[in-house]
């Protein structure tokens, strides 16, 4: 079945294949809010061959930083990223779990010292099991799953 739920966008990003029920996550990272200018469009619960269902969120005009792809990857592994130029797919990539990284979950453990009053940024190595994606703080060594409830 092949049907375009929401109209093409003609510059910006489109950010597809994301799991069913985490587009307004996406929204979130990417600080869309209601003062945002940008036409933003988001389908939720689309049918899709290879997820079953899956929500797809495009913004016109938005160029994704580095640092929200990063998050992005977090909540949804598998999102396909297709950057747009005057209609047209210039590029097309999926995200790509990061190793690492700094400042963007907050460690559940309230012992840990990134929860202290220092100015310590949080720092997670990423792993996965299969399909589920967990991490695990440098600083005490707690192991988190569910990662959409900490990031910071
Ligand atoms: N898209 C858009 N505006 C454009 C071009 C594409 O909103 N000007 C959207 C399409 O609606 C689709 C996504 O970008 O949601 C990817 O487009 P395309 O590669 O044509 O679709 P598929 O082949 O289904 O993508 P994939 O192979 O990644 O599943």
């Amino acid at each position: 079945m092949r049907e375009l739920v929401i109209s093409k966008i003609k510059e910006g990003t489109v950010i597809d294949h994301i799991p069913a029920g985490r587009a307004i996550l996406v929204l979130k990272i990417l600080g869309i809010n209601e003062k945002t200018r940008e036409t933003v469009s988001m389908a939720l619960n689309v049918p899709s061959k290879k997820m079953g269902k899956k929500d797809i969120v495009k913004v016109e005009g938005l160029f994704i930083k580095e640092e929200e792809l990063n998050k992005i990857a977090l909540i949804a592994p598998n999102a396909t990223i297709n950057l747009i130029k005057d209609y047209e797919i210039e590029k097309k990539f999926k995200v790509k779990l990061p190793e690492v990284v700094k400042g963007i979950l907050k460690c559940p453990n309230r012992m840990c010292i990134s929860n202290s009053k220092e100015p310590i940024s949080s720092i997670f190595y990423i792993k996965t099991n299969g399909n589920e994606v967990f991490a695990k703080c440098h600083y005490c060594g707690r192991r988190i799953k569910e990662l959409a409830d900490y990031l910071l």
